[in-house]
């Protein structure tokens, strides 16, 4: 019987700073799509487990990942969101850098001669099928390598040529690893999404989870819109992809205690299916209320540990697998007397 992970893991600063550097800094994580930075200059910002992370494209066309951190007092250098820049203008002292990361000016700094040498944080940053990752840490292996089974699974769905469609997002008053656990069975389904229960042959649902990647599928009855392919990769990208349109959801931890959920949606031409963006904020609805339910009884100090389905939640232990492989005091290397 596969035991599931402690209940202390799911709340406090050093459970998290260990998930931030083991499981978030040392793969690729998703940054932006390439259709929200077409033209040079155009950037994304957008924070991934406490990395604030700013995607641009430089001149010569190449995209470029950095730190949305100044070097010179770790001043941000743009809000969150997405623009156009000819340069970047910190906005804590109004140091200017170039949007290839270069220095071009610190402003009165001193005098002539005494200019600093230095440039913005880069980040590892690679390119598939249209999404554009980083890698905090710079020693994944290369971003297709990494995707391997994942990537082979979104076969015969055309995404590259998908624009966006629009975005959402919704905080929850829970644990990552809470909502990405819901997320890796169908276990629930009958008792927490009754509509989605009517839409699929719930009997036939299963959950195929291969190394670091889980696909979930289930036949789809005659008429609706969830008709696709539901895949999740390693540690907080999951892609609902659709013949002509597709969901690209983040689970984002903001901290120890409250996990983003960011929807971003593409279509073939731009425009967003009503009822797929209906049914998709019905189920966050109907589980960000069953996670937040969890992580109060996971704090509340009477559970610690219970046990997993071998039929229905092997994703679950995959992700528990990849957890303690990466972010257990043992594989960050801490010393006993601090765990
Ligand atoms: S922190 Fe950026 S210019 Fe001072
Ligand atoms: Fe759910």
């Amino acid at each position: 019987m596969t035991e599931t992970l402690p209940a202390t893991w799911y709340r406090g600063a050093a459970q998290y700073d260990r998930e931030r550097r083991g499981a978030f800094g040392a793969t690729w994580l998703y940054a932006a799509h390439t259709a929200e930075l077409v033209s040079p200059g155009s950037y994304v910002a957008r924070e991934c487990a406490g990395y604030p992370i700013l995607i641009a494209r430089r001149d010569d066309q190449s995209l470029q990942g950095f730190h949305n951190v100044c070097p010179h007092r770790a001043g941000p250098l743009v809000h969150d969101g997405t623009g156009t820049a000819t340069s970047f203008v910190c906005r804590y002292h109004g140091w200017v850098f170039e949007t290839d990361g270069a220095l071009r000016s610190a402003r009165d700094f001193g005098a002539p001669g005494e200019e600093p040498d230095c440039s913005l944080f880069a980040l590892r940053t690679e390119v598939w099928r249209g999404l554009v990752f980083v890698n905090v840490d710079g020693a994944a292996p290369p971003l297709a390598d990494a995707l391997g089974g994942f990537a082979e699974q979104t076969k015969g769905f055309d995404f590259e040529s998908f624009v966006p469609a629009g975005e959402w997002h919704h905080d929850l008053a829970c644990n990552w690893k809470t909502y990405a656990e819901n997320y890796l069975e169908g276990y629930h389904i009958p008792i927490v999404h009754r509509e989605l229960a009517r839409s699929i042959e719930v009997r036939s649902y299963e959950v195929i989870a291969r190394d670091d990647w889980c696909l979930h599928r289930a036949p789809a009855k005659d008429g609706t819109v969830l008709d696709g392919r539901w895949l999740w990769r390693w540690p907080n990208l999951a892609l609902n992809l659709y013949r002509d349109s597709m969901n690209l959801e983040q689970f984002v931890p903001m901290g120890p205690d409250v996990t983003r959920i960011a929807y971003r949606y593409f279509s073939r031409d731009g425009t967003l299916d009503e009822e797929v963006s209906r049914l998709s904020k019905l189920l966050l609805m109907e589980d960000a209320q069953i996670c937040e339910a969890v992580q109060r009884n996971l704090d509340a100090g009477v559970y610690d540990r219970g046990v997993l389905s071998p039929r229905h939640e092997q994703g679950v232990a995959l992700f528990q697998r990849l957890l303690r492989a990466s972010a257990s005091p043992e594989s960050i290397g801490e010393p006993e007397s601090l765990t």
